[in-house]
């Protein structure tokens, strides 16, 4: 008997030591917070380039393709490096060298060449100097060939004979989204796939939806118009590269193309469009007593919205104010991805919004309890990243890191009630 106990105790004390080693561990080891695959753990090789394309620089694209040069340059993706917030928390990672691989995935726009790993996980890339590397190239961040280069030709959907260089066709423009865009991979001590940066994770949760679902029919319209309840597959294009007439290169064949936009969260009219947003008056649930709904419908994106970096997240917020515009009460909500970092990587909640499913926020008024009252606002805001994760990485924003996406305003009609 005594000596069972014994031996239970040792069992316990054992398990009880292993597991505190573990949370101890993990609480000092540096997190990786994704995991590195295959798709991205090293650059893109451009040895096979053809030699018809000298140079690799979107600048030498424009010689020929102008308009699509012109609007790439307004996109994020011309910004994947030089944007300052991905500098900032690049810095403030430590300058992983695996950040790049997306960011800069070509390997002339790196310094150094990645030969092979010295950890398992592929964090710690063995590096040499890299001859070839380009800063020009650089600063492109996700350029041109970024996404058309394939065993060193272009890329595109027509098969082209009449290009200056050589064309490979491809059948499904969305595979080139998906390599840095839909990525992510299984680890035991992280309990949920989390992509880097967090981007659109959740399309893999949308029905049928799989790497290699057909892009649906094509269509001329953007956000809410893109697409019907039903459509399942993810895709991109259709949202981000909005169709047009033109020709490819100047005095060519018009042919229907695809502006290279990308518009997302960095653009208010972007994500205006995949949401529907309604303040209304709903029946009063008792005399004296008003009742107003906030509902929110992401009717736009096939994703949830918002998407991408865990940073993204919507606040909504009903306020009952006075003649003066004195805020006599308010609610508060947010629609976020929530995560606990550590001692283990948890998802703990996700409020975000899932395609066409409505969140209704309800706010009551009592007349009598607030006789100043005078009207009740509604506020939807987007907001790229929180204000304590930019004090805390140190990011002084030129661009407001927060914008209006809705406001509304009822105004309480006090006669219809007395
Ligand atoms: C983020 C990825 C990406 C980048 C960066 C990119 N493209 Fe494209 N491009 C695409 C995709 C996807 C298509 C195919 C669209 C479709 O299915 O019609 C395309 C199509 C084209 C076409 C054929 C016309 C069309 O719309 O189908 C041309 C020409 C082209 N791109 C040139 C360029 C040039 C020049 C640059 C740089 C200034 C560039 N692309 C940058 C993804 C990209
Ligand atoms: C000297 C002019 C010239 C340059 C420079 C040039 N292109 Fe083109 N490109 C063309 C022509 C011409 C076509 C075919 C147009 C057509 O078929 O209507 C074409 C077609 C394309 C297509 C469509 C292929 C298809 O069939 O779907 C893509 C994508 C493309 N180019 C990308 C690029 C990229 C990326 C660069 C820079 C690395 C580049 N081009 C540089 C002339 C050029
Ligand atoms: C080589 C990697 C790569 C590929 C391929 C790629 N992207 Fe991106 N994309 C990025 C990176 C990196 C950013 C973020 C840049 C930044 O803000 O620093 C981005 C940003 C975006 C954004 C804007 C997000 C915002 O903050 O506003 C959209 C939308 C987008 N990509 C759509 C697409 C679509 C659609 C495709 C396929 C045609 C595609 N991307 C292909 C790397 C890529
Ligand atoms: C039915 C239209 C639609 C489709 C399909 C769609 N998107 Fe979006 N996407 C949107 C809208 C609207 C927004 C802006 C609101 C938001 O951020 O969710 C957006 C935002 C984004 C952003 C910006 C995230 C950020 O941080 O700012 C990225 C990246 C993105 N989408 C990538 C993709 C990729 C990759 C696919 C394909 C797998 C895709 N989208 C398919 C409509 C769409
Ligand atoms: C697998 C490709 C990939 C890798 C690896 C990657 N990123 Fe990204 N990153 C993206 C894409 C795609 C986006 C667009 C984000 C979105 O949807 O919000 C992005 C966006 C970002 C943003 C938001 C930029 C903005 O303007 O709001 C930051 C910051 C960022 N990445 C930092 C990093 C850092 C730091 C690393 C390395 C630890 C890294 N990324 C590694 C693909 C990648």
């Amino acid at each position: 008997m005594m000596f069972v106990r014994n031996k239970k105790t040792v069992v316990v004390g054992i398990v009880l030591i292993a597991l505190i080693t573990l949370i101890a561990w993990r609480l000092v080891r540096p997190m990786n917070i994704f995991v590195v695959s295959e798709a991205f753990e090293r650059p893109v090789s451009t040895a096979d380039m053809h030699p018809s394309l000298q140079s690799l620089s979107a600048k030498s694209c424009a010689g020929c393709h102008q308009e699509i040069y012109q609007e790439w340059s307004t996109s994020i993706h011309s910004q994947a490096w030089t944007d300052p917030y991905f500098q900032v928390d690049w810095v403030f990672d430590g300058k992983p060298q695996v950040c790049k691989n997306c960011h800069i995935p070509l390997d002339r726009q790196q310094e150094h060449k990645v030969v092979g790993f010295s950890d398992d996980e592929k964090w710690q890339p063995i590096l040499e100097p890299n001859p070839a590397f380009d800063a020009q190239l650089q600063h492109e961040g996700v350029t041109c060939v970024a996404c058309h280069l394939r065993n060193g030709k272009i890329i595109g959907t027509f098969g082209s004979g009449d290009a200056a260089h050589p064309v490979e066709k491809i059948a499904n423009s969305n595979e080139v989204c998906f390599k840095c865009h839909v990525v992510g991979g299984n680890r035991w001590d992280t309990f949920f796939r989390f992509p880097p940066c967090g981007t659109v994770a959740e399309i893999s949760n949308t029905p049928g939806a799989t790497k290699d679902t057909p892009p649906v029919a094509a269509s001329s319209t953007v956000g809410r118009d893109a697409a019907k309840p039903g459509d399942a597959s993810p895709d991109c294009i259709q949202c981000h590269m909005p169709l047009t007439e033109r020709p490819l290169v100047a005095g060519g064949q018009v042919r229907t193309v695809r502006k290279h936009l990308w518009r997302g969260g960095h653009d208010p009219e972007m994500v205006k469009q995949g949401l529907e947003t309604a303040l209304r008056e709903a029946p009063a649930p008792s005399p004296g007593k008003r009742s107003f709904t906030l509902t929110l419908t992401n009717t736009g994106a096939a994703h949830y919205l918002p998407t991408g970096t865990p940073d993204r997240h919507l606040t909504a917020t009903i306020r009952l104010v006075d003649q003066s515009g004195a805020v006599l009460r308010e609610d508060d909500h947010v629609m976020k991805r929530s995560i606990m970092w550590r001692p283990f990587i948890v998802d703990l909640r996700d409020t975000r919004l899932p395609r066409w499913q409505p969140r209704v926020f309800q706010f009551d008024v009592d007349l009598r309890r607030n006789p100043t009252a005078v009207a009740v606002e509604a506020q939807v805001q987007y907001h790229l990243l929180d204000e304590k994760r930019r004090r805390r990485i140190g990011y002084e924003n030129k661009e407001p890191i927060a914008y209006d996406v809705f406001r509304a305003r009822i105004a309480l009609n006090r006669e219809k009630t007395n």
